[in-house]
């Protein structure tokens, strides 16, 4: 019975009161650092008090207009962006190398390293080079080794113009996003954009940020980059759809930031493979069933655009705990006046005798000899005050000695 009456008790800790102007500013002051900063941080700048969702759906519709004109031509969409289906990833040819009527049969190779005097040099060499087949001959009026595959074959050292007109291309983004956690929708249209509007609006950063309407020139000034040497060049552009959203205020304060990234940063410091192309080629018949082919090796701006985002909502839980963590770092200033008091400020002795209570060996055979029953002996020293120094233990501490 006695085993069970001490089991339901409650413990306190015994504090010492310290009256002193010095640690009593800087407990204060700690206390305040500790409060400030979870009331402003942590619940007023991160939210802590809110749950968050960073599952963020989303789908993204692009759609590219503008004319330009290349190699006597007049390029449409159609002409100039790939893939064509107005995804979020896709590249705007700027410049193109073009290798027209190619067909299957045996030409000489145009690369310098495969120069000969005699077939001799021909042989015995890895078979493919980058555009066919060797079939071991020289052919004796380009002095070159003789291939057999498309021909005649790509000479991709040429300096080509780039499509200046691209700069004033447009990009049309649609972007619809969704927080699956809240149920929440929305997209980068705004209601009370008007479709006249729609069509003569311009992204700007600072004049018109919600216009989802992109000048590809200023998306690359916005990435840093300068158009021509990118158009050049080819590379990869990044446009970020950012959504930051606060559930707990109005639908309307729920919107899109976008910003400008140049993604194949890599390219652009490396010397090896600057820039981004690929080639790819069209293909025709002749009447008589022959087939013959346009080779293109296309430089371009690539465009992908990225969708990130959270959102967050107030949640009793997260509020618990956060205040809870609260409460409890509060008393970490503690330790830190602890410290202060016990070892730097004057008098720390006085304190430290106050503080810590010594209990000499003297008094130890008392204890002992009711060792058999010590969880009741500390009860009754404590409850008779006979011994003050050892009622500060508790009965699980002392088992321990
Ligand atoms: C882009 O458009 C502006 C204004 O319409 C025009 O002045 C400029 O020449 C155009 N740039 C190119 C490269 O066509």
């Amino acid at each position: 019975m006695t085993c069970i009456a001490d089991f339901f008790t409650y413990e306190t800790t015994k504090s010492v009161v310290v009256k002193s102007w010095t640690i009593g500013v800087i407990n204060r002051a700690v206390q305040l650092l500790i409060i400030t900063y979870f009331i402003g941080w942590v619940f007023i700048h991160e939210k802590a008090y809110q749950i968050r969702d960073t599952a963020i759906e989303s789908s993204v519709v692009t759609k590219v207009k503008g004319l330009g004109k290349y190699s006597n031509r007049v390029m449409d969409v159609a002409d100039y962006v790939t893939p064509p289906q107005g995804s979020s990833v896709f590249v705007i040819l700027t410049k193109l190398i073009m290798t027209e009527n190619q067909v299957q049969g045996f030409c000489p190779e145009t690369e310098a390293k495969y120069s000969c005097k005699n077939d001799s040099q021909c042989k015995g060499r890895s078979p493919n080079t980058g555009n066919g087949y060797l079939t071991g001959h020289c052919s004796p009026t380009f002095r070159t080794c003789e291939i057999q595959g498309w021909c005649p074959t790509e000479i991709d050292t040429v300096k080509v113009p780039i499509m200046y007109e691209a700069e004033n291309f447009t990009i049309f983004i649609k972007n619809s996003i969704r927080f699956p956690l809240f149920n929440f929708e929305k997209g980068n249209l705004f209601s009370n954009l008007t479709s006249d509007h729609l069509k003569k609006c311009l992204y700007d950063p600072a004049t018109s940020p919600y216009c989802p309407i992109f000048r590809v020139g200023d998306v690359v000034r916005l990435a840093g980059q300068n158009f021509t040497k990118l158009a050049d060049q080819g590379g990869v552009i990044g446009i970020k759809i950012g959504w930051g959203c606060d559930l707990d205020r109005s639908w309307d304060y729920c919107v899109p930031e976008y910003t400008f990234t140049r993604l194949d940063s890599i390219s652009e410091k490396n010397n090896v493979s600057p820039g981004y192309n690929f080639r790819y080629a069209k293909y025709y018949k002749h009447d008589n069933g022959s087939e013959y082919r346009t080779l293109l090796k296309a430089f371009g701006i690539r465009i992908d655009v990225l969708v990130y985002g959270n959102a967050g909502k107030f949640n009793i839980i997260p509020t618990l705990i956060n205040c809870v963590a609260a409460f409890t770092s509060v008393g970490v200033g503690t330790v830190l006046c602890d410290i202060i008091l016990l070892n730097f400020l004057k008098g720390a002795d006085q304190y430290k005798a106050k503080k810590f209570e010594e209990v000499s060996e003297v008094n130890l055979p008392s204890a002992r000899s009711a060792s058999t029953e010590m969880f009741k002996s500390t009860q009754t020293l404590a409850g008779g005050r006979t011994d003050e120094k050892q009622s500060t233990d508790s009965g699980a501490f002392s088992i321990g000695h």
